[in-house]
Formats: structure tokens, C-alpha cells, sequence
């Protein structure tokens, strides 16, 4: 039996525009996620629209593994740009995705205030001992987006025609960041090209069940450049993520 691909979404502008491309669709939830279990040139594709976030997502990414043995998994969706030199309409594949939001603070007495670019990244996976004493976790937890699907994505990339298509590291966290010195200091320090609220927590999920995992975000918006936000860059995204889809299913 062939195991399917899991296509996720977040919002419903981010996953109902490529459920409506599958042949014989049939609808099945669990909790508040839904997966549209269907069909791409008769091959086995689940579209999983997750709901935003972190938490949804990683809870989203273990029952779809447990319920469906899927193949490979990409998460999809829209994106804030860090580098400047990607503009709305750009698209990112995650060569990396990191969790921007896992971080330990300096040590600060009463009185003695907040210093955000002090915050030392934490790395929970590092070992089973606690993350707050342990130098092993003061690190930057990268996972590598799946080499198959990257050379399935990089293969169409000429489709996508409304913006370039580059490899770069995706930043997650449940936090929409506006304040352009610290998106600034996530692109120094994290090497960040976008950021959103999912890729991190489904990257870290398909890594403990080792399903292939990549994510492939298009910016809707770029605070550092001035790019305004465009829902329609969703739509545009999963027209991409289509060709990806049917690429990767020919190589198998
Ligand atoms: N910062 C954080 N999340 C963003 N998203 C789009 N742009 C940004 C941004 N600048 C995505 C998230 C989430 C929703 C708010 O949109 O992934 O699903």
C-alpha cells in the first residue's frame, strides 16, 4: 500500500485552495483538525489544515503520523521576512527550520530589568537532564529540511513566477515579531530568512517519528523591506507546493 503525503496548513486560506485540487476527497477530523484525504494523479495526498501555531501543529504532525504512516510531510503556509533581500511573493524552502521562541534569559537580579539580546537560545532536545543547567542546551536546535524533497521543490521552481524560490532557515514560534531591530538580531544571529508560528514544532514531531519533513513558505509580508501583507500570497503558495507535490510523487 502506498503511504500517503501530508500536506499541512495552517489557516483555512492556507490549506482549503490545495484540498479543492485532490481527486476523491473524503473529510475526516480529529479534535479540531481536519485532513482531506485524497488524491494527485492517483496517488495517496492528505491535505492537514492544522490551525496556527505551535502546539496545534506538533499535535497535528503526531496523530497524522499515527493515523496515516505518511511518506513525507511538508508544512506550508505564509511568512514574515527577515532578510531584506526577499521580497512578498518570495518563497522559502527550509533547508533549516528553528524554534526562534526556545530560549533561557540572562541571570538578572530585582530590580535589575530585561535584556532581551542577552536571551541564550535552548535547545530542549540537547539531553533529558534540565534545559536550565545544562551548557549542552545553550544551543541554536536546527533541523534539516528532507534532501528528496528539497531537490523535488528546486526541481519546479520555474512555476512559481510570481517571486523567486530560495533555500533558507525558517524561524517558528508562537509570536508575531514587528519590532525590526529584533527580527534583525533573529537574522544575525539565527541566520533567519522568515519567520512564522509552525515549521519548528512539525519539523521537531516528523524528526522523533523520522518522517521526512519540509517546510515551504511563501512571505506575505516583510517588515524589513516595507513588503505590505498580502493574504494571496496562500493561494500562490500552494500552487507551487502542487507542482512540488507531483514532482516528488513521479520520483517514487
Ligand atoms: N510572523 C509570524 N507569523 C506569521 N505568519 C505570516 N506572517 C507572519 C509573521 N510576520 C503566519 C504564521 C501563522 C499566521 C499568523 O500567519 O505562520 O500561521
Amino acid at each position: 500500500k502506498q503511504q500517503p503525503i501530508i500536506v499541512q496548513g495552517p489557516m483555512p486560506i492556507e490549506a482549503e485552495n490545495f484540498a479543492e485540487r485532490l481527486d476523491n476527497v473524503e473529510e475526516e477530523k480529529s479534535g479540531s483538525f481536519v485532513f482531506y484525504k485524497g488524491t494527485v494523479n492517483d496517488y495517496p495526498v492528505i491535505v492537514a489544515k492544522t490551525g496556527k501555531g505551535m502546539e496545534n501543529t506538533a499535535a497535528a504532525t503526531a496523530i497524522a503520523i499515527e493515523k496515516y504512516d505518511p511518506a513525507a510531510i511538508i508544512n506550508q503556509g505564509t511568512s514574515g521576512g527577515h532578510d531584506p533581500n526577499l521580497h512578498v511573493y518570495d518563497i522559502v524552502l527550509g533547508e533549516r527550520v528553528t524554534n526562534i521562541g526556545s530560549m533561557k534569559t540572562g541571570n538578572r537580579a530585582d530590580g535589575e530589568g530585561i535584556a532581551p539580546k542577552e536571551w541564550i537560545p535552548m535547545d530542549l532536545m540537547a539531553s533529558e537532564g534540565s534545559a536550565g543547567e545544562d551548557p549542552d542546551a545553550e544551543n541554536i536546535r536546527y533541523f534539516e529540511g528532507d534532501e528528496e524533497l528539497l531537490a523535488a521543490a528546486q526541481a519546479v521552481k520555474d512555476v512559481h513566477e510570481k517571486g523567486k524560490v530560495v533555500e533558507g532557515t525558517i524561524g517558528s514560534a508562537d509570536v508575531w515579531n514587528n519590532e525590526v531591530d529584533r527580527i534583525q538580531w533573529f537574522h544575525e544571529k539565527y541566520g533567519t530568512s522568515v519567520e512564522e508560528m509552525e515549521g519548528a514544532a512539525g519539523a521537531q514531531i516528523a524528526k522523533e517519528y523520522e518522517v521526512p519533513y519540509l517546510g515551504i513558505r511563501i512571505l506575505s509580508n516583510n517588515k524589513v523591506n516595507g513588503g505590505e501583507y498580502d493574504p494571496n500570497t496562500a493561494e500562490a503558495n500552494q500552487a507551487y507546493v502542487y507542482e512540488v507535490v507531483k514532482e516528488y510523487i513521479s520520483k517514487q
